[in-house]
């Protein structure tokens, strides 16, 4: 295996999460559950999350931007993890039937939710509708046209997505808030004053309460947020309208090395600019953060079942998981760590590629991963920060059955979602 001591460090403690802590043997526990106990218990690949931590960042953007704050629910959604974000005070962005479903039978109350999407269906709308969400969020005149055929009773109240010509720094494929989008109603053509003006229109069955904009993912530039309220004040502010969503986006760190602004900082930096931008206090500026939320908070373990040398070209260390449940680095090329939890804190000298068990050679978790010098077969091998778009983004390519996920908090383990079994593989079948 090939070594480089100058890039041996141990995994950065802040790539961890809140509760993790070390035994005297360099031994990793999250919630105070040993997470190698844990998986000798409930078997690999295993999503754990740290329960604590999902709470204080929800506490956090309550605190941060007040009342009417969202989870981004397409980060990360089980039933459980839908009532830990209600119980903290959050409301719940959906933006499919699905999703919506999932926060219902969790028990949180559909005025609690609110609902997005660039294709809202009949049923998703008229389900909106019916039980009375918080807001719909209208990203198209059909859309228009499907709520006026509709025709909802109760004027509900509507936000208007705009595209504010931004922009934001990051990955092409999470970029949202340019002209060029398939999302929102763009500033510049016209399009988001002519909805407005269609929405004014006397008998339209919905009340246009506000403005919302989404201008990507993964932003680390909180500049990125500002810049964009600062264009979409001069459109807001002559609509007199009461509530301004900045959307979600905020980034998190991967890697070692990387730095993100926090969720505070974040509200920060938006409340400055509404204040610079001359937006009244009455105004309700919220947001809608879902990796913020979540990334941090899970590990991924998986158990090392082979390794291979390829002398002067590379070593493959394979793991029982894969694309299926991390799909980002095949997607967008992200880049994620990996060290061992039964010595948390030892350096890394070996540069290894971590990949999956799925039939493609582009199935990698981790293309160059630092990993301790007596690394072998049987092993934990855990990725930090896969708590965002992992799971959600889950499949079972290969007929793997997905992982479960495990919430740890004051010592105790719960499967909030158990294992796919062979059954669940063929469960639609006929
Ligand atoms: N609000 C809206 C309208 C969104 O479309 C999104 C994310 C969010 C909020 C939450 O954004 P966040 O705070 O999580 O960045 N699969 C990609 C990310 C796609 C984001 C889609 N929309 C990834 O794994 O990086």
């Amino acid at each position: 295996m090939s070594t480089d001591m100058g890039l041996s460090s141990p995994i950065p403690p802040d790539l961890l999460p809140d509760t993790a802590t070390l035994d005297a043997g360099a031994r990793l526990a999250v919630g105070g559950v040993d997470l190698i106990e844990l998986c000798q218990e409930v078997g690999t690949p295993v999503f754990v999350y740290d329960e604590d931590h999902i709470r204080r960042r929800c506490q956090e953007a309550v605190a941060a931007f007040g009342e009417g704050v969202a989870y981004a629910s397409k980060a990360f959604f089980c039933k459980e993890m839908a009532r830990v974000a209600h119980s903290e005070g959050m409301c719940i962005d959906v933006s499919t039937a699905g999703e919506s479903q999932v926060a219902l039978k969790a028990g949180v109350p559909a005025g609690r939710l609110i609902l997005h999407g660039n294709n809202k269906s009949d049923e998703e709308l008229s389900l909106a509708f019916k039980e009375g969400f918080r807001r719909i969020v209208i990203d198209s005149f059909d859309e228009i046209d499907r709520i006026e055929r509709l025709s909802p009773t109760g004027r509900p109240p509507v936000l208007l997505r705009v595209t504010p010509g931004i922009e934001a720094h990051t990955h092409t494929y999470v970029q949202t808030g340019q002209d060029d989008s398939k999302f929102g109603l763009g500033l510049a053509s016209g399009a988001a004053a002519e909805a407005v003006e269609r929405l004014r229109r006397p008998g339209m069955p919905v009340e246009l309460v506000g403005i919302h904009a989404h201008i990507g993912s993964q932003i680390f530039e909180v500049s990125s947020f500002e810049r964009a309220v600062g264009v979409l004040a001069g459109f807001f502010l002559p609509l007199g309208l009461g509530e301004l969503c900045i959307g979600g986006g905020l980034g998190v760190a991967y890697v070692e090395g990387e730095k993100a602004p926090t969720i505070s900082e974040f509200a920060s930096a938006v409340r400055r600019a509404t204040v610079a931008a001359g937006i009244p206090a009455s105004v309700r500026v919220t947001a809608e953060p879902g990796r913020a939320i979540v990334a941090g908070a899970a590990i991924t373990l998986y158990t090392v079942g082979t390794i291979k040398q390829l002398p002067g070209i590379r070593t493959y260390v394979s793991v029982d998981g894969g694309m299926s449940d991390n799909p980002r680095p095949v997607l967008y090329g992200s880049g994620y760590e990996a060290f061992l939890p039964r010595s948390t804190g030892a350096p890394r000298p070996l540069t290894a590629t971590v990949v999956g068990k799925h039939c493609e050679s582009g199935d990698v978790i981790v293309r160059d991963a630092r990993l301790p010098a007596d690394l072998s077969v049987g092993d934990i091998l855990a990725t930090p920060v896969t708590g965002a778009y992992g799971h959600s983004m889950a499949s079972n390519y290969n007929k793997v059955g997905r992982p479960p996920v495990v919430f740890v908090r004051n010592g105790r383990a719960r499967v909030v979602v158990r294992r796919e079994t062979y059954d669940d593989l063929v469960r639609l079948d006929a």
